[in-house]
Parts: structure tokens; sequence; C-alpha cells
């Protein structure tokens, strides 16, 4: 018995205030445990008279304890519910706040809307389309033969592969938008088109099967491989800066003839040769070239009077390179401490 009254006193010294208290009948519960007609000390009390009568002082005076210290209790409890209630009063509205925290943008909105914004400087205006797209958008308007590795399973998510059937899958290149913007409009045609595709890759630090390209097209009378380069030239500067040099170096896409892939003159280490630019001064930056007129012609365009350019670049690699992000997953995983890092860029 001396035990168990130890125990609940204990048990009482422990009880400490929370805010629970304030919403339910907690305390009156607690009172009726202890000290209800049924409770714990009265039933304690009943046990005593059937107690030798040379223990009954020292359990007497035990008991008294326990049943002190459960009113006191009880009353401690209330007192802290009472003043919990009036604390609105004390509220004190001169206090500075607490500010809550301001989001910023992705690190790849931003890049690509400083890439729109340079073209939209000299007439281009942004052009959107499907990012689920059929075969014809995707490659057979685009000049790409029937055996290319991109309409591989490999290479391409296929919505819908049925045999005999126009073939469905998310869009791999914005090129695609090339094509539909064709189709519907009359050249002169100056347009940017920047969005997401998808490539069947493996997830790494350099490869990711979500990433996002800007293309541009400019198709009307006489449009020249010179004013190509003059659009690149302009691009880089505004870009990485009016130091940046550009150079052109022959490539191949079905969709251009000729085609080229443009490097710029790496903007770390101004060219001397880095580990970015694995030491040859030059970092590899998008493809470009002129509208194959087979383009032209699927797209009901007279190639015999137009002639275009077109270019297309990586977002993720533009990002990648202006603020040296190593790893192409931190784009996607939405690390706070990763984001935060471009809250001051806007
Ligand atoms: N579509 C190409 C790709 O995804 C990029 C590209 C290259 C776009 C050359 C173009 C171009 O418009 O002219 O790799």
């Amino acid at each position: 018995m001396r035990e168990r009254i130890k125990q609940y006193i204990d048990e009482i010294h422990g009880m400490v205030f929370d805010a629970q208290m304030r919403e339910s009948d907690y305390i009156e519960l607690f009172r009726a445990r202890y000290l209800g007609k049924k409770g714990l000390i009265n039933a304690l009390f009943e046990q005593f008279k059937t107690l030798p009568s040379d223990e009954k002082k020292e359990v007497g005076r035990m008991l008294n304890e326990l049943k002190n210290e459960a009113q006191n209790k009880i009353e401690e409890l209330r007192a802290m519910v009472e003043t919990q209630h009036d604390a609105p009063h004390d509220l004190d509205l001169t206090l500075p706040t607490t500010f809550s925290e301001i989001g910023s943008r992705h690190v790849l909105s931003v890049v690509m809307n400083e890439i729109i914004e340079i073209f939209s400087r000299i007439g281009f205006t942004v052009a959107e389309s499907v990012e689920i797209e059929d075969d014809w958008h995707l490659f057979s308007a685009l000049n790409f033969p029937v055996d290319h590795p991109a309409r591989d399973m490999q290479d391409t998510f296929f919505v819908e592969k049925t045999e005999g059937r126009q073939e469905v899958a998310l869009r791999t290149h914005t090129s695609s938008v090339q094509v539909r913007v064709m189709e519907n409009n009359k050249p002169p045609i100056r347009i940017i088109a920047p969005g997401r595709v998808f490539r069947n890759e493996a997830i790494s630090a350099r490869a990711h099967c979500i990433f996002h390209q800007v293309e541009a097209l400019y198709v009307d009378k006489k449009v020249s491989f010179a004013d190509l380069k003059q659009t690149l030239i302009y691009f880089a500067k505004e870009m990485f800066g009016s130091e940046t040099q550009i150079r052109l170096r022959p490539s191949y896409f079905p969709f251009t003839e000729p085609s080229a892939e443009m490097d710029i003159s790496c903007n770390i280490c101004g060219g001397k040769g880095c580990n970015i630019c694995k030491g040859t001064g030059w970092l590899e930056i998008l493809g470009c070239g002129m509208v194959d007129p087979n383009v032209l012609e699927s797209c009901g365009i007279d190639s015999k009077e137009y002639s275009g350019f077109a270019l297309g670049m990586g977002v993720e690699r533009m990002a990648m390179l202006k603020y040296q992000v190593k790893d192409l997953r931190l784009y996607f995983e939405n690390d706070i401490r990763f984001l935060k890092q471009f809250d001051a860029v806007l």
C-alpha cells in the first residue's frame, strides 16, 4: 500500500501543463481519477480501514499527503488554464512581426526567361505547343529517315505504338514546334519555342529523362547563314557577356542543311582552359543550321521563295554553365538549399 501511495504521488508530481488541457475536460478527468467518489484515493481510504493499528499512523499521514498533492495539482492546473485564456490580453501589437519567407523562381525559369527576353529584343515571339506529339511533327516532317535511332524505343517514350497507325510519343525535342508553326503561319516567321522535352535516358548527373529546350526559327525571303551567325553572336554576348567569342563546327541534323554546332569561349577561364571546358577553352552550347528545304516543303512553304534558320539549345546546360551547377538532378529534386541560392536572381 505504501508503494502504491508513493507511485501516485510521483505520478501527480509528473503532471505538467499542456495546451490540450485547455480544450478538453482533461483536468476534470484527472480530478475524478484521484479525488472522485470512486477514485483511487477513496479506494485507498477503504483499504486503510483494514490495516493493523500500528501501521495506521504512518499510512494515514501518507494518504493525507497524497490527497493534498492531488488537490494542489488540480488548483495549479486550473490556474494555468485561466492565465492561458488571458494571454491574448497581453498581446503586444508594437512588437516587430516575423516575416513569412518569400519564395523564388526556379533557376530553369530564370534562365528560360532570360533566353526569351534576349530573342524578343530582336523580334522573336514565343510559340508554344503540345508535349505529346505524333510522328509527323516529331520526326517525319523534320526529315528524319525511317531508320533514325530517335524513332527507336530506346530514345523515345512512346505513348502509343500501334502497327500501321500514326505513332504518338512524348516530344523528344522542341523542333516539333517549328513544324506546327510553319504549317499554320505564312512567312515571315520569327519564333522561339521554350518547353519541356522527354527522353528515355537513365537518370544521372549528366542525363535526365525530362529536360528543357528553347528552339528558335526564322523563315523569310533571303534568310542566309550570315543572319544565323549574327543572331548567334548577339545571343552569346547577351547571355554570357560581351567578351564572349563563338565558333561554329560543322555538324549534322536531319532538319537543317548545312548544320552546325556552336561553342562559346569558356566564360569561366576566359578561354585559357579549365576543368569546366576540359582544357579546350570552348563550351558546346547549341545546335543550328539552315532549315532543310524538305522541311519547308513538308510544312507547305515554298522552298524556292523562302529560306530560314533554326537553332535549339538545352536550358539545363545553359543554367549549368551560367551558375556552375554540376549535377542535372539538382534541378528536379526541389531541395530548398539548392533553390534558395538563386533567390537573388530574378
Ligand atoms: N532538336 C535538336 C536536339 O534536340 C537541337 C537542334 C539542333 C535544334 C539544330 C535545331 C537545330 O533547331 O537547328 O538535339
